[in-house]
């Protein structure tokens, strides 16, 4: 399974932290941001990683992060121009994947949990990992039956079906190319993860985990100071990077 870093766009709601860096490099406690979001694919034992970066921070990152060596990967990268929807990612990386299945995480997403049994078992199709949260109106919002069957999934709904927000974190088969290559703009012009993952809902192959421990979204200044704080609590020792 190949990886994907969705480290891209200018984190405007962050600005004037992010008018000289960009927002993944921010700093959450003792590391980088986009740490945390690696971390999670290198102890799933994730090595090939691609790094899909805005092209004024492209440096930055290779500065940071190099060939991938030093945490016993291989980096790729690769230039979003500009952000034209998390689904773009998959058509950006085509050669990257090449034949494989790819697991994509958000570079300001952070996980407390360690999410390797989950990224391991996957075997085909889609799956999401989902979240209970007070604000889902803000996310991807996955709905269920009685019998705790995913039916349903809206892009920031003004009145959202459930409270389980779609994470940052989102693994697929090799179809998923050509499925982001078929998908058409949304109203706010972007090539969405959500259809994504309902062409693999109406198709019966998309498998909704859970994520039992605390997950960030870190664009936002409060979302960001919470993120420092669970990282100086629960993070900072378990980090294997
Ligand atoms: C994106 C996705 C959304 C998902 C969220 C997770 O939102 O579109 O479905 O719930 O990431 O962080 P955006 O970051 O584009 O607002």
């Amino acid at each position: 399974m190949r990886g994907i870093i969705l480290s891209g766009g200018s984190g405007t709601r962050l600005a004037p932290l992010t008018t000289i860096t960009s927002k993944q490099l921010l700093p959450v406690y003792n590391r980088p941001m986009i740490y945390y979001p690696l971390n999670t694919l290198i102890a799933a034992g994730i090595k090939e990683i691609l790094i899909i970066v805005a092209p004024e921070r492209a440096g930055d990152y290779l500065n940071l992060l190099g060939s991938g060596k030093k945490f016993g990967c291989k980096f790729t990268y690769e230039i979003q121009d500009k952000p034209a929807g998390l689904s773009e990612a998959f058509i950006i990386g085509e050669n990257f994947i090449d034949e494989e299945d790819v697991i994509m995480i958000l570079g300001d997403n952070i996980f407390e949990d360690d999410l390797s049994a989950e990224i391991k078992n996957f075997k085909s199709g889609g799956k999401i990992f989902a979240k209970q949260v007070p604000d889902p109106e803000r996310f991807g919002v996955v709905e269920f039956d009685a019998n705790k069957k995913a039916i349903s999934i809206e892009e920031k709904p003004a009145k959202p079906k459930s409270n389980y927000c779609v994470t940052g974190l989102y693994i697929y088969d090799n179809r998923i190319v050509e499925v982001a290559k078929s998908l058409k703009p949304s109203r706010r012009g972007e090539i969405e993860i959500t259809d994504a993952n309902n062409w693999y809902l109406q198709k019966g192959e998309l498998q909704v985990a859970m994520v039992n421990g605390e997950w960030i979204d870190a664009g936002t200044f409060d979302s960001l100071l919470k993120a420092q704080n669970l990282a100086k609590e629960k993070l900072a020792d378990k980090l294997i990077i």
